[in-house]
């Protein structure tokens, strides 16, 4: 961690205490995959936002700590099936939990996962409770519209910048707007905390897309390439689509990348046409919109660690 550690440790472990009851249960199973989430070694960089939010709005509220916990858990059962739907080897570096107990328990221990935001939820100002809803609703718009458009073979910019928004950059916006909601904050700080968590999680997708194609597994602790095998036209493959190899790359595609040394080509062909650097560029243009939307809040520590946050987007490599 960074200079911002100091903003950070006491809430972070005040946070995963909270996590740990929260994941308690009397059935085995599900203490167990519970207990892989712990120890797994997630970034938690929703929760670190849920409080660096509260605290760049002024005093954090001591609820601040079910917010983060409700954020990261509807985030960790979106993993436990997003990894069933993608058909995903290992999460966290360790082997998919659908892969060691099964299917039926791993969704469902997802679904506890999300009863168990719902409890949270029900201690919170109903502000709160309408914005979780809404948000899990747009992640699985969000999820499916990319089952869509793969069937539909509807490959488009703007089809993409939706799925990005709705799967993944709404709850990062939620991790920020929570705390203004849980306060009452001022309508132009809720606003630019929302353009700030959607822009930062565009970014953050389009840097997940890219590793897909360019990282280490090793490093990154999930499998790569799954996103050609899986259908999905993502930046990179967008914008190779505007060049010379549009045929080629379409039909590893179109074959969901089943041959050798496909997923290599892409990415060769992606570098090597300036598609990649496209995506980074497209990438580094949403950083700066979420750093540059934080000027409307007062200028503070936790301010400044969310900014550099948004500008750390690009370098991330897990
Ligand atoms: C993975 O999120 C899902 C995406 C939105 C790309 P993270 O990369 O934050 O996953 P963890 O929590 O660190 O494992
Ligand atoms: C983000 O998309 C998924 C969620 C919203 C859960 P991905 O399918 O690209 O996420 P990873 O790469 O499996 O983490
Ligand atoms: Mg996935
Ligand atoms: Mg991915």
């Amino acid at each position: 961690m960074t200079a911002h550690t100091s903003l950070l440790s006491a809430p972070l472990e005040a946070f995963e205490l909270r996590l740990r009851e929260v994941l308690r249960s009397k059935v085995e199973f599900i203490e167990l995959i519970g207990e892989d989430l712990v120890t797994a070694g997630g970034k938690r960089f929703r929760p670190a936002m849920v409080f660096l939010a509260s605290r760049a709005l002024g005093d954090p509220d001591p609820r601040e700590v079910d917010l983060a916990v409700a954020v990261e858990l509807l985030h960790s059962a979106t993993l436990l099936h997003d990894d069933l739907i993608d058909d995903a080897e290992t999460r966290r570096g360790k082997t998919a939990a659908f892969r060691r107990y099964g299917n039926a328990v791993s969704v469902l221990s997802g679904d506890f996962m999300l009863s168990r935001v719902l409890r949270l939820l029900s201690d919170l100002p109903q502000s709160i409770t309408a914005e979780f809803a809404e948000t899990s609703m747009r992640i699985c718009e969000g999820e499916v519209l990319q089952f869509q458009v793969a069937a539909y073979g509807d490959y488009s910019l703007e089809n993409y910048f939706e799925i990005i928004t709705a799967k993944t950059a709404v709850l990062i916006a939620s991790a920020v707007r929570v705390p203004a909601l849980l306060t009452a904050a001022p309508a132009e700080y809720l606003g630019a905390l929302d353009t700030f968590g959607l822009e930062y999680g565009r970014a953050f997708q389009i840097q997940d897309d890219l590793l897909d194609l360019t990282a280490d597994p090793r490093v990154l602790g999930k499998p790569i390439g799954g996103d050609l095998r899986e259908g999905k036209a993502t930046l990179p493959l967008l914008y190779l689509f505007e060049t010379e190899h549009e045929q080629e790359a379409r039909s590893i595609l179109d074959r969901r990348a089943a041959q050798e040394g496909d997923v290599e080509r892409v990415r060769d062909l992606a570098e090597a046409s300036g598609a990649l650097e496209r995506a980074r560029e497209e990438l580094r243009s949403r950083a700066a919109r979420a750093a540059e939307a934080l000027r409307v809040l007062p200028p503070s520590p936790a301010r400044a660690a969310l900014e550099d946050m948004a500008w750390a987007a690009a370098e991330r490599v897990r």
